[in-house]
């Protein structure tokens, strides 16, 4: 497996770790519990990164993955992060130490800010990190899901450590990070956490694409999903975290690791899965399927936050004025209704997009192509 340098540290993380996202942003797994031996799999086989989250399961992925590694807690490079409601300085080192007690260890290798709280100044959050840092709890700090600017800001905040790594989400389907953001983290020696490499599953997205990566794949004896994992890693920085529930497919992911495309190939699949962004009116999105859990229905809802989203989709609707683009919203056409969209990914920010420009204003998206 090939390693990559977490931040500007002497630590290095193998190029593909293993995703812990469990109930809600996962796998179609039965049993948490039987994903132990998975994940030791999958530690074997060379991917020692494992990526979690107290979100992840209300705490059943960090307890999964400390029972999982404490046999092997010195193979593993062990990221957790803080949710934004606990993002004072207090907060952050309050939920570390949660989070070493679900974890079965005592330090964590690299604790990332889940999202940024509009409310918290950024500072205050900063000072728990270096708390943690200077107390041995963590050895290293990263974000996730920043804007360009807040990762700027996080950077200035933190006055005795650097920023080691950015969480976004980056595949073959939505390469929106590469304008601006990809760059800014490879000057500054910010190692890219890649989540939902996989598109979830559906690895890209689009008979054309899908067609040209099999092709590829025959070539090498391989899957997609390990062209598409070895393409992300072949990027400068880029560290992918697949979740599978699978044994056969934590070996799969981890295989893809010694998978070498040629120049040729990867040019290949960056020009046809080039990213496809479009520009939809907001008043063709339906914002929540009947079945989907806790989402808004209602502009009001929204407004109003009834579920007690943190940011609520007012604050994310001021930053988005401000001018800092988070990333597209990813839709589906509505099946036999023309310009009829679903959201499948970012309800909360088509509604502070709504909020923000009085529904006005188209919002910018990817448009999963279902074929
Ligand atoms: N920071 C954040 O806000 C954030 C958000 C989302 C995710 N994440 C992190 O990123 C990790 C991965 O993201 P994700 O779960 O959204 O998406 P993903 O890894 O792109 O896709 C996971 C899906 O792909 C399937 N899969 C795994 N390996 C495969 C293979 N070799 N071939 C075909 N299918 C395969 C899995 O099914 P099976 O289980 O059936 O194999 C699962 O349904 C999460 O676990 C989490 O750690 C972070």
């Amino acid at each position: 497996m090939i390693t990559k340098t977490l931040g500007n540290s002497d630590t290095r993380v193998s190029a593909i770790g293993q995703g812990m996202g469990l109930g809600g942003y996962s796998s179609s797994s039965g049993t948490y519990g039987d994903l132990i031996p998975v994940i030791r799999a999958g530690v074997d086989a060379g991917l020692t990164f494992i990526d979690t989250a107290p979100a992840y399961g209300e705490g059943e992925s960090e307890r999964i993955v400390g029972r999982a590694i404490g046999p092997i807690r010195n193979n593993v490079t062990l990221g957790t992060k803080v949710s934004p409601a606990d993002t004072t300085a207090d907060g952050v080192v309050r939920s570390a130490e949660d989070s070493l007690g679900r974890l079965r260890t005592d330090v964590i290798d690299l604790f990332q800010i889940h999202w940024s709280n509009p409310t918290v100044p950024i500072e205050d959050t900063m000072a728990g990190m270096e708390r943690l840092i200077q107390q041995g709890k963590i050895r290293h700090v990263g974000v996730s899901n920043y804007s360009v600017n807040e990762l700027k800001a996080a950077r200035q905040a933190l006055a005795s450590v650097p920023i080691a790594s950015l969480q976004v989400e980056y595949n073959l389907f939505d390469r929106s990070i590469e304008d601006t953001m990809l760059p800014y983290c490879i000057e500054n020696d910010i190692t890219v956490f890649a989540y939902s490499p996989l598109h979830r599953g559906r690895v890209t997205s689009g008979k054309r694409q899908i067609e040209t990566l099999e092709r590829i794949a025959a070539d090498h004896d391989c899957t997609t999903a390990q062209v598409a994992l070895s393409w992300l890693v072949s990027q400068r920085s880029v560290v992918a975290i697949p979740n599978t529930s699978r044994q056969e497919r934590v070996l799969e992911n981890a295989a893809a690791g010694e998978l070498h495309l040629s120049e040729v190939e990867q040019d290949e699949i960056s020009r046809v899965c080039s990213l496809q962004q479009q520009e939809i009116p907001t008043d063709q999105i339906r914002p929540a399927s009947e079945d989907s859990r806790a989402a808004f229905r209602t502009l009001q809802e929204a407004l109003d936050n009834t579920i007690g989203s943190t940011p609520s989709p007012r604050q994310l609707a001021e930053q988005i004025k401000a001018g800092d683009f988070l990333k597209p919203v990813r839709l589906m056409p509505v099946p036999g209704v023309e310009n009829e969209y679903e959201v499948l990914e970012g309800r909360l920010r088509y509604w502070a997009w709504v909020i923000a420009f009085d529904g006005k204003k188209p919002i910018t998206a990817l448009v999963d192509d279902p074929s």
